[in-house]
């Protein structure tokens, strides 16, 4: 007989020979930011985050980042203000740069992640500048597809990068999934001199319904249509590849599969294929699925679940559940312990 359990018998021993671990380190803070003062608005599909002004926001940032450790946070911008072009996407002085100028004279060592990608600025919610729009297509009888103008779009996506990358933003992230969009905006960070300002590419982001509270949060739902002619099809994981390695050679510096939980395949896939660091985002229908999980200790699920992205490969963890799991993996010896029995 085989004795396996010999290794499980005791707590020390599970410890000495895990092979896994989740730290603090690996946690990135997503944080939605609006225009105005003292506000903080709560979310109904995404129980315990916030949309915040950037006055309640470095609040909050001064929590999770001094007092538990957390190193990262992604900012998005919930932008009432939409037109066609996007157009309050670059703006120098837009809340995103001003909210980044504020952060690093606080917290200069706090690293800064922004969300690029034009669904909240567009009157019509999709994540790209359109050439037409659907009304236009059904009368001219052409097939019925999102007529995303891509080649525009990545300029559009430039000049927000370089926006916040300006104000000081370690690393911009595109998430629009248009064709071309990490090159563009390497080359237009490395003409402006911006050379160690990194891209962390969404690079294999699917078209998934697991996205549903974070879309009530910026109010960024497609009007009409869906995203799938730009996001990636379900049914597929060599594509996946096929994305990052695109992302890499133009320049991606970390490179994200999305969401993760339903998707830790691809994210096992991904980490073997290649050598760049993979970010992995346990997306906001995941965090919504837990959050109404009834059955069982919530804290120790969280824990499972980041442990479970962390074994797939993922070297960090974008997740609503930060906070909170940094929390966990900061309690004293004993309590975690005694949680894990
Ligand atoms: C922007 C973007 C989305 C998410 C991150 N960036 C939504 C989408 O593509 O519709 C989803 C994040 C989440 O669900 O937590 N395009």
């Amino acid at each position: 007989m085989i004795r396996t359990r010999r290794l499980r018998l005791t707590p020390f021993l599970r410890d000495l020979t895990s092979e896994y671990r989740v730290t603090v380190n690996d946690l990135v803070m997503p944080f939605f930011v609006v225009e105005g003062q003292k506000k903080k608005e709560a979310i109904p599909s995404l129980p315990g985050i916030y949309r915040y002004s950037p006055d309640k926001l470095v609040e909050e940032v001064e929590k999770i980042h001094l007092e538990k450790g957390i190193k990262a946070i992604i900012l998005f911008e919930v932008s009432r203000n939409k037109d066609k072009t996007a157009t309050a996407s670059r703006q120098e002085n837009g809340v995103i740069p001003r909210v980044i100028s504020l952060l690093k004279k606080k917290f200069p060592h706090l690293v800064i992640i922004t969300d690029i990608c034009l669904c909240t600025y567009t009157s019509h919610g999709h994540c790209s500048i359109l050439t037409e729009e659907p009304k236009q297509r059904k009368k001219k009888n052409l097939p019925d597809t999102v007529a995303t103008d891509n080649d525009a779009t990545i300029e559009v996506l430039a000049k927000m990068a370089l926006s916040h990358a300006k104000a000081g933003a370690d690393f911009v992230a595109p998430s629009a999934m248009m064709d071309g969009q990490v090159g563009a905006i390497r080359k237009r960070l490395d003409t402006h001199g911006l050379t160690y300002t990194g891209i962390l590419a969404y690079s294999a982001k699917y078209a998934s319904h697991f996205y549903g509270p974070f879309r009530e949060a910026m109010q960024s739902a497609p009007g009409h249509g869906n995203r799938k002619s730009y996001q990636m099809d379900f049914r597929n994981s060599r594509e996946a590849i096929r994305e990052i390695q695109a992302d890499i050679q133009e320049g991606a510096d970390i490179v994200m599969v999305k969401p993760a939980l339903a998707y830790l395949d691809i994210i096992q896939r991904v980490k073997s294929s290649i050598s760049q660091p993979v970010a992995a985002y346990n997306v906001s229908g995941e965090y919504s699925l837990v959050h109404h999980y009834k059955n069982g200790d919530r804290e120790v699920l969280i824990y499972e679940i980041a442990t479970a992205i962390k074994r797939a490969g993922a070297d960090l963890i974008i997740t609503y559940h930060a906070a909170e799991l940094a929390d966990i993996l900061n309690a004293t010896y004993q309590n975690l312990q005694e949680k894990r029995e």
